[in-house]
Order: C-alpha cells, then sequence, then structure tokens
C-alpha cells in the first residue's frame, strides 16, 4: 500500500466568506435562497408551475430545508420536453449563453446562464482550482473541450477569475499538448482522466519522462475514475490528482471539488447547490450517510432555476473536513444508467477498473462489451497489456483479473489481454462499453 499523496491547505484569508461558515449560518442563507428559487422557479417556469400545481404544493409551503423534500423532481427528460428554451426563468434576451449535453439518444439537453449565473459559475469555478491548490499567477493548460461542453468555458472563466494565465488547448491533437506543456510549462492541468492517460502515453511515445514536467497539479472529472487511478496518475505524473464534480443541467464544472489537503471526497459548494441522496428507484430521501442517487437544487441560478434534478449518479453524502460547513460527496463511481446488470448482479466498470489497475502487466486501458450467449447477457473486458509486459504473463493477468472480479463482484466475465496502443482513445469522455445484446 503507498502512502497518500495530499498537498498544501490554503492560507485562510484565500477562501470565500461561504467556506468558512459554519453548518447553522450557511443553513440559514440556504433556506433564504432556496425559497427564492421554488418562487423564482414557479412564477416563470410553466412546467414547475404544472408540476407544482399537480403535486399539491406551492413555494410558500417551504418553511425549512426539509420541506424541499415535499416537491416534484426534475429529470433529463422534463427539459428535452422542453427543448430549447423553455425551462428558462428569464426572458431570453437576459440569457448570455447556452450550453448543451448531446446525450445519446434524440434531442440535446439545452442550459442557459445569465450574465450573474456565469460571474457564480466563475465564483466556484475559481474555488475549485484554488481547493485543488491552484493559485493566481499559475499557468493552467485547460484540455476539457471547449464549446457546447461545459467542461471547456466553464474551467475557463474560473482560472481567469482566480488569476490564472490560461491555455485554452481544448481537446485533440494529442502530440500538440505535450509540445505546449513542454513549451509554457502550466502548473495545473484540467482533463478528463482518460483523456490524461492518453496524453501521458504520448509524453512517453516522444521519450520524454512525464514525471519531469512542471505539471503539479491535476483537476480531472466529467467521468467517474478511482482511488487507483489517482494512484496511476500522481506516480506517472508526480502530481497531486484532485477530482471536480458538476453536470450541465445544474451549472458545469464546479458544482463540487476535492481539497489537495484531504483528497477525501469532493466538498460540495452548499452556498450555490442544495445535494440530496434519494433511492433510486422511488426517489424518497434516504438516511443521511446513505449511499443513493444524488438529487441537486441550485439556489442562486437566475436563467434556469433547477429542482431537484435527479443527476443518476450515485454517492453519499458525509459531513465536511477541510471546508467544515460543507458536506462531502463520496467519489461518484457509478451512474445508474452505467450500470450492468449481468446475470442479477450490478457491475459498475468502475469496479473492473479497480481490479485492473492492481493487477502487474496491465495498462489502464480496457473496454467492455456485452453480448448475447443463448438467453444469457455476457460481458468481455479487453485489456491492452504495459509496454513492457512479458507475453508470457499475458494469460496470468487475464486469470487473476476474471478471478478478482468474480471475487468481489461475484459474477464472471471473459478477460481478453491485447497488445498495446490497441483500443480507442478518447479526447474527452470515454465511452467504454459497447453493448451488442439481441
Ligand atoms: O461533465 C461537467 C464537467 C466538466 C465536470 C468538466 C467536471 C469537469 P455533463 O456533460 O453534463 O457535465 O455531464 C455530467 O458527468 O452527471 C456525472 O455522471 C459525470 N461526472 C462529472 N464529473 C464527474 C466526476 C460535465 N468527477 C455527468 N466523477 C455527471 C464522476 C462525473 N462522474
Amino acid at each position: 500500500m503507498t502512502t497518500r499523496r495530499l498537498g498544501q491547505a490554503p492560507d485562510p484569508a484565500l477562501l470565500d466568506d461561504a467556506e468558512r461558515m459554519g453548518v447553522d449560518e450557511l443553513r440559514a442563507l440556504q433556506l433564504q435562497r432556496l425559497q427564492w428559487t421554488l418562487r423564482h422557479a414557479y412564477e416563470n417556469v410553466p412546467h414547475y408551475t404544472k408540476v407544482f400545481d399537480a403535486a399539491g404544493v406551492h413555494p410558500d409551503d417551504c418553511r425549512s430545508l426539509e420541506d424541499l423534500a415535499r416537491f416534484p423532481t426534475t429529470s433529463k427528460a422534463d427539459l428535452r420536453e422542453n427543448y430549447p428554451f423553455g425551462m428558462f426563468a428569464v426572458p431570453r434576451e437576459q440569457v448570455r449563453r447556452v450550453h448543451a449535453s448531446s446525450g445519446t439518444t434524440g434531442r440535446p439537453t439545452v442550459v442557459g446562464y445569465t450574465e450573474q449565473d456565469i460571474r457564480t459559475w466563475a465564483t466556484v469555478m475559481a474555488r475549485s482550482i484554488r481547493a485543488s491548490g491552484g493559485r493566481a499567477g499559475d499557468v493552467l493548460h485547460n484540455a476539457y473541450g471547449y464549446g457546447l461542453f461545459t467542461g471547456g468555458l466553464g474551467a475557463h472563466y474560473g482560472a481567469e477569475e482566480l488569476g490564472c494565465t490560461v491555455v485554452p488547448v481544448s481537446g485533440g491533437m494529442t502530440p500538440r499538448q505535450v509540445q505546449l506543456i513542454t513549451d509554457f510549462a502550466p502548473r495545473i492541468i484540467m482533463v478528463t482522466p482518460s483523456y490524461m492517460l492518453t496524453v501521458i502515453d504520448e509524453f512517453e511515445k516522444q521519450g520524454i519522462d512525464p514525471r519531469t514536467s512542471s505539471l503539479q497539479i491535476g483537476i480531472f472529472g466529467a467521468e467517474p475514475w478511482t482511488e487507483q487511478m489517482r494512484q496511476e496518475m500522481e506516480q506517472r505524473l508526480d502530481i497531486d490528482a484532485v477530482d471536480i464534480y458538476g453536470l450541465s443541467e445544474v451549472m458545469g464544472p464546479g458544482v463540487a471539488n476535492e481539497c489537495v489537503e484531504t483528497k477525501d471526497g469532493l466538498h460540495v459548494w452548499e452556498d450555490h447547490f442544495y445535494p440530496e441522496v434519494v433511492d433510486p428507484l422511488t426517489a424518497e430521501p434516504l438516511p443521511a450517510g446513505e449511499r443513493g442517487e444524488l438529487l441537486f437544487t441550485s439556489l442562486t441560478k437566475e436563467a434556469m432555476p433547477i429542482i431537484r434534478y435527479r443527476t443518476r449518479d450515485l454517492t453519499r453524502l458525509l459531513p465536511g473536513t477541510a471546508r467544515p460547513g460543507m458536506r462531502r460527496m463520496e467519489k461518484v463511481t457509478g451512474r445508474t444508467d452505467d450500470m450492468i446488470i449481468l446475470r442479477g448482479v450490478n457491475v459498475f466498470p468502475t469496479q473492473i477498473e479497480e481490479v485492473v489497475l492492481r493487477t502487474p502487466g496491465l495498462s489502464p486501458h480496457f473496454s467492455l462489451l456485452l453480448s448475447t450467449r443463448g438467453r444469457m447477457d455476457h460481458l468481455t473486458v479487453t485489456v491492452e497489456a504495459r509496454p513492457d509486459c512479458p507475453p508470457a504473463r499475458r494469460a496470468d493477468a487475464a486469470e487473476e483479473v476474471a478471478r478478482a472480479v468474480k471475487e468481489t463482484v461475484g459474477v464472471s466475465m471473459d478477460v481478453q489481454v491485447v497488445d498495446p496502443e490497441t483500443l480507442a482513445r478518447s479526447v474527452g469522455k470515454l465511452q467504454r462499453l459497447v453493448d451488442q445484446r439481441s
């Protein structure tokens, strides 16, 4: 077991007021902001008027934070039905920017921001970069995709707000990423963890030891990644790897972020986003600390207030540590719609990632193929060997993965180990699973 690598806490004078609030003060602020949000949504978005009325609730019924549970939840389908601008609570002229997420089928999900929303987003994003160890004056290499995806521009505005020098590279053109990191000497990189791996491989291909780069901090998110992956990236790059979470429907990146001095889950920036955890099947609230589906209600958003949004992300809420007033969410290890049900057993790709990365000789690059054999679903895991893995080791490594998955998850699958550089690489979010079931 390697010792955990932790960074340095920021000088308390650098923190925002909300990061220094105690729980009681924060709860009072949240209630006031929640009451405003419910009224704003009810009065200005026909969808909320309709669903609140149908549920027999009115914004005046919210007298405590617990009352929020009486209000209906919002799903991605609600956003799609109101495509493109039906969820906006302000006249379109006051919307300065839209973003959209493509989704796998049908219409994209559109979100909008007023000028004030863009300022709020920059504030929480700057806070996230600072919590990760970033400071004014740092050079920050931003390889999140620019465009309709919230990653690129979200990180960009936050980095500028903090006072960093931003290099807005976006994703792709991997050899150039390596060149710019080498020439501009950034201290921070922001990128999806899967694309970070691609960039690390490119360093090695060019004969440069990635540990000698100027990078000291990686702020990774937009997709699930495990503690094993953190170790892999911290060791191969000699950096602190910190987790950032967010989703476009709620704002974009910067809804929650790990603190580099503890790396123990992500502090939710609760002055702007109110979290709940519910049973994924019934949407009933779960007791504090239990694992379930994460819901968010925005507390300050003007253009598109969102009430009890069902993220489909699975996690649990824990008390604050590095920022004692704000709760933490455990690292998200899966989504309800990522879950593979294999012969009655729930399997998440992250469980396989953990096993693969613990197995000597195997690289972090793997894909999953779901198929039908007879009347049964079948899962095949294809993993690339590390370049230095002797060919004779491959069969043993495959067997070790299959055995470890059987022991920890309780289900059998085929594992094959293939040559390095065989599988497709991501430039943004990685799609690991191919579903070929009939
Ligand atoms: O992925 C926003 C973002 C950009 C977050 C850059 C972090 C960094 P969407 O495209 O709307 O927004 O996708 C949101 O991505 O519901 C999660 O399932 C997943 N996700 C985001 N961050 C994490 C994370 C952006 N740190 C969806 N760990 C969310 C696990 C994450 N999953």
